[in-house]
């Protein structure tokens, strides 16, 4: 499978090393894949990459990678905003996708890319990485055995430090004209996607948004008027009767990729930490009241075959190791003709519920049904 990369900034980077280190993390990978190309917003930084990282081609254009039959999947890295139309080529070219979250910038786009994707019958994932460490699998499995029981109650919190400093500049993250929102977009959308699929589907949502720094230097230098949420607050109902809150910011000093949750169920409660990525810390109530208290259940490198034997079962993960796993799994559907998982379906559900959440949030905070 040929591979083309649109945008090769942070994740045009990591998506390269995941697809160029998949043969070290799975042994007798049924397929090959490759990165035939890229294509930036330069033509110069596309040359760059080829002669940086070896890849055979730099395109002029985007129109010219898609267009090119040797072209397999497109893999899509740029901004956000730039998403929609791309997707819609790739779609029209036949093209299988991998792209970046969020899948679009309103509910109404991401809805119609994962009906045109199916209609054309080319496969559609979209990158939530997070669901690929090993930990998050765990809880995934007790979530699915029961060992939870009813879930009753969750917290989701990403909380990065980048916009805490008022002094650093606006990048395109913090800009609601090419990201197309704000933190919740950027980060909100893992963390959504992790409850959804760990708790069920979305019943309604209530939004507060927040922006600390209301001016602050553009990338060109010029003071600019912050316009796009550098922190935002959910409370959750799911329709499975449970309630929790979401929280994601940028200006929380002296965090990192402090992404977790906590879910808290009839039977059992699970935490996770990105920063504690090795380990995943389950409480069993079905536990004699003397054995009870939260277990730090050791997940470590101990992916299932074929993956698991490089670098090694007591390896500690890194972030990087889910997208190597998320790029795994995509290429492996795309290849038995299988719908990726997560799936376009998944990225438009995301979308809703963070439309909704801005909806409240203008409203005031009022309850919106998804
Ligand atoms: N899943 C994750 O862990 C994760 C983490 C960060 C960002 N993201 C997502 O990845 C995407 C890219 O973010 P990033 O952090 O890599 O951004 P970035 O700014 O580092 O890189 C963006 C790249 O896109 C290029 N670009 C811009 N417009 C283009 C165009 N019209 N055609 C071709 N290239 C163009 C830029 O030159 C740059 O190389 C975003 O959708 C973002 O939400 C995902």
């Amino acid at each position: 499978m040929n591979i083309g990369i649109i945008g090769f900034g942070g994740m045009g980077k990591t998506h390269a090393y995941a697809v160029e280190n998949l043969k070290y993390f799975y042994s007798e990978l049924p397929f090959e894949a490759r990165i035939k190309g890229v294509c930036c917003a330069h033509f110069e930084n596309a040359q760059e990459a080829v002669r940086r990282f070896g890849f055979e081609k730099a395109y002029e254009s985007e129109e010219e990678l898609i267009s090119d039959p040797d072209i397999d999947i497109v893999d899509i890295c740029t901004p956000n905003i730039y998403h929609y139309d791309t997707l819609k080529a790739a779609i029209k070219a036949g093209k299988h996708i991998y792209c970046e979250k969020p899948l679009c910038t309103s509910a109404r786009q991401a809805a119609e890319i994962a009906a045109l994707a199916k209609s054309a019958g080319v496969s559609g994932g979209i990158v939530f990485n997070t669901r690929f460490l090993l930990p998050v699998m765990r809880a995934a499995e007790l979530a699915a055995e029961g060992r939870l029981g009813d879930i009753l109650s969750f917290a989701g919190r990403f909380y990065h430090s980048s916009a805490a400093d008022p002094n650093r500049r606006a990048g395109w993250k913090q800009d609601r004209n090419v990201c197309g929102g704000g933190v919740l977009f950027d980060l909100g959308s893992h963390s959504i996607d992790l409850i959804r699929m760990l708790c069920g589907e979305f019943k309604s949502v209530s939004g507060l948004s927040q922006i600390a720094y209301s001016k602050r230097l553009g990338t060109d230098g010029k003071m600019w008027n912050t316009n796009a949420d550098e922190a935002f607050y959910m409370t959750v109902r799911l329709k499975c009767g449970a309630c929790g809150t979401i929280a994601v910011g940028k200006i929380m000093q002296g965090t990192n990729d402090d992404h977790t949750f906590e879910i808290y169920g009839t039977r059992g409660s699970v935490k996770f930490d990105l920063m504690d990525p090795n380990f995943l810390y389950f409480y069993d109530g079905d536990k004699p009241e003397k054995e009870r208290g939260f277990t730090r259940i050791e997940c470590c490198g101990r992916y299932p075959a074929p993956s698991g034997v490089f670098p090694g079962q007591k390896a500690p993960v890194g972030w990087l190791r889910g997208h190597v796993g998320s790029m795994y799994s995509f290429l492996e559907h795309v290849y038995r003709g299988a719908t990726p998982s997560p799936s376009f379906d998944d990225a438009a559900a995301v979308q809703l519920i963070m439309e909704k959440a801005y909806e409240s949030d203008r409203r005031g905070g009022l309850r919106l049904e998804i």
